[in-house]
């Protein structure tokens, strides 16, 4: 069977190396923050081209701490998208603030730029795009709009490390971004970890003191804090990998050109690569009406895939407070009915490769549709 994605194989290249951090951890007792997370976090800062770094334990953390470094309160709004994982929107609730949301562009599945100035009220207090599948999304436009009305852009780029926007790392653009690097992610830690980054010092420090409680002093807590601080283990991990992330980003962005180039032709939608960015490849989702039913056929021949995501967040029981109805978001809706992702992992073989291709082609071409 061709899995979605192989941790075992990227942890067997690098075993000793992990083993040694992580002993140097255990023997040094200190198991939360400290050393390791802070030489981890500068190299990161420095790898993504921005001044400040702040490691905690998730990418919802990171978001939700992004989004009170804007200056997100109870009560504002929050525009961002429908299409995504649900933790772009448990940051805006978590605040108390409203998810307010704007359909998906139908060629990159990321923030539809042009709907975005129509949803604007006196009380949107950032804009929370996505960085889809490791896919830009098109900033330009909403500089424009942070700058025309004064409000903020919080990157999601949760997904999204290795990606550019006309040369420039995504997270780069926005007063804050959120990463996560839960294990399955292009820089994945051995267990739960995120960072928000910022070129902003007085943002970053007053985030370095609200994922520790709070404490700009020991035991005194001049505002409301969390305890969303990242494990040293954590941080060691990921001080490893990350020499590697670049490598795994470039092979990503080899496989995807392979199957770009054959399965060209096919009665299926495949996913494009913006003109103004360089893709990350997190994940290689192609469209078919009758989704359900490749996959099934796929399975038939050993190869796995995944959705990501099969319900929009606007259809989402948590989210029935918003009022929305189905047909609000329609390429959402139609995204979220016909997503498939196929395997795509930076130590995928030739073979399996080909044996995805193979199967989607017999699949497409052979295949017997009801
Ligand atoms: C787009 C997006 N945002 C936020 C998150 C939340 O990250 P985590 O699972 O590390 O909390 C994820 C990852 O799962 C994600 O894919």
């Amino acid at each position: 069977m061709v899995p979605v994605f192989d941790l075992r194989s990227q942890y067997e290249r690098m075993r000793d190396e992990i083993l040694d951090e992580l002993r140097e951890v255990a023997d040094s007792l200190q198991f939360i923050s400290g050393p390791k997370v802070a030489s981890f976090e500068a190299k990161f800062a420095s790898a993504l081209g921005v001044k400040r770094c702040v490691g905690v334990n998730s990418g919802t953390s990171a978001l939700h701490l992004a989004l009170l470094g804007a200056g997100v309160g109870a009560g504002d709004e929050v525009i961002t998208v429908p299409f995504t994982f649900i933790a772009t929107s448990w940051a805006i609730s978590y605040i108390g603030a409203t998810p307010v949301y704007v359909d998906v562009a139908p060629d990159t599945f990321t923030m539809d730029m042009t709907r975005v100035e129509e949803h604007i009220t006196s009380r949107t207090r950032a804009f929370l795009p996505v960085h889809l599948y490791g896919q830009a999304c098109n900033l330009e436009p909403l500089q424009f709009l942070s700058q025309k009305y004064g409000i903020p852009i919080v990157e999601d780029a949760a997904q999204a490390y290795g990606a550019t926007y006309r040369g420039r790392s995504v997270a780069t653009f926005g007063t804050t971004a959120g990463f996560s690097f839960y294990p399955g992610k292009n820089l994945g830690a051995g267990g739960e970890a995120g960072a928000v980054v910022t070129n902003d010092d007085r943002i970053a420090d007053r985030l370095m003191a609200l994922r520790d409680h709070a404490q700009y002093n020991r035991y005194s807590h001049e505002e409301i804090g969390f305890n969303y601080r990242m494990d040293s283990l954590q941080g060691a991990i990921l001080g490893v990998k990350l020499q590697y992330a670049e490598q795994w980003v470039a092979e990503r962005r080899r496989l995807a050109a392979r199957y770009l180039e054959e399965l060209e032709g096919l009665p299926i939608q495949l996913p494009i690569e913006a003109q103004y960015g360089q893709h990350a490849w997190h994940l290689f989702v192609v469209m078919h009406p009758k989704r359900d039913q490749l996959r099934e056929m796929l399975l038939s021949m050993q190869v796995s895939s995944a959705l990501h995501y099969p319900r929009p967040l606007h259809l989402q029981p948590a989210y029935q407070h918003l009022n929305h109805r189905c047909g609000d978001f329609p390429v959402a809706e139609r995204a979220a009915n016909e997503c498939l992702s196929l395997p795509l992992f930076p130590e995928m073989t030739e073979d399996q490769q080909s044996i995805v291709i193979d199967a989607v082609r017999t699949a497409l071409v052979g295949g017997v549709w009801k």
